[in-house]
């Protein structure tokens, strides 16, 4: 039995399988319809989401498969004080396969210890959330063609933002990337992450101003500062708006850069973006579906000719 907790789980030959069928997913979404038939996904959020608790659901239904699980951990018997190891001992008996978000870094792991279903990470406290990375690779792969050989800005809180950790891990497997970290002083990537790229002679840049660099930039993945992870709400107001991407800054950035974001969206993006055909930001939500659709039939080791 195989669980997902980190996108390093994968290798990039099953990467690129689990994207194939994505793809093929999403040019024939009424082939997979009855896949999951008689399959139930339970989703344990121990923290507030809208994306990757629906898209997981979503992405269940779409297969033909049910549903259950808590969306707050208040509603949940952990309010009680029930360790994530009883739980998940539990929610096996209930599902075939569950997806855990959790704000401690770890409690999927294990969770995966202790249980009889596959778990996936749905991300851990500011660590990872390989399940967004699929979908950023995915959008990438399937808006440009290939995955490799371009220059990334991540911009924002490099610090707590787990969506970062977990690309930079899964992009620094393909050839001829190279990163470009923009964040104030205070939100910079943790040096266990620049210490690796050094280790592996991959080149990285940090900067504080994101105008400097946007002409260089084939993709740029914006992030919102991660309220919920800052010890006091002083620091955070002073660093919220520390970026705002918007039409002027865009009128620096390649014809074809595009923009990434995992949502959700605070201020560092202007609405006015929107409409650029370089926001990428919404159509990277639609493939967090499929990936996931993909990932599920991975997971579950069920085939559909
Ligand atoms: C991200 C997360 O939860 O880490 N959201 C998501 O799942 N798309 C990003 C964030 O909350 O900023």
């Amino acid at each position: 039995m195989r669980h997902l907790m980190s996108p390093l789980d994968f290798t990039i030959q099953e990467l690129d399988q689990l994207f194939d069928l994505a793809n093929d997913i999403e040019k024939n979404m009424a082939k997979y319809a009855h896949a999951c038939a008689g399959k139930i996904l339970a989703t344990c959020f121990y923290e507030p989401s809208t994306r990757t608790r629906l898209s997981f659901e979503s992405a269940m239904l779409s297969l033909g498969g049910s549903v259950l699980g808590f969306s707050d951990a208040g509603s949940s018997s952990a309010a009680k004080g029930e360790s994530v190891s009883d739980t998940i001992r539990t929610v096996s008996c209930y599902a075939d396969i569950c997806a855990m978000r959790h704000p401690k870094e770890g409690a999927p792991m294990v969770a995966a210890t202790k249980s009889t279903i596959p778990v996936i990470n749905a991300g851990d406290g500011g660590h990872q959330h390989p399940t967004q990375t699929l979908t950023d690779l995915l959008t990438i792969r399937s808006l440009t063609g290939t995955i490799g050989n371009f220059t990334i800005g991540l911009c924002g809180d490099l610090k707590f933002g787990r969506t970062v950790h977990s690309l930079i891990n899964a992009l620094v497997r393909y050839e001829g990337i190279k990163f470009i970290f923009i964040s104030p002083e205070e939100l910079k990537v943790p040096d266990y992450i620049t210490d690796m790229l050094k280790e592996k002679n991959i080149p990285y840049e940090e900067v504080i101003r994101l105008e400097n660099i946007m002409p260089e930039l084939d993709f740029l993945y914006m992030t919102r500062v991660q309220r919920e992870r800052f010890f006091n709400e002083e620091d955070y107001v002073r660093l919220k708006d520390f970026y705002i991407l918007d039409k002027a800054k865009m009128e620096l950035a390649k014809k074809d850069m595009l923009v990434l974001h995992p949502l959700p969206r605070v201020n560092e993006i202007s609405v006015e973006v929107d409409d650029d055909p370089r926001a990428a930001y919404f159509r990277q939500v639609q493939y967090g579906v499929y990936v996931r659709m993909a990932l599920i039939l991975t997971l579950l080791e069920i085939h559909v000719d």
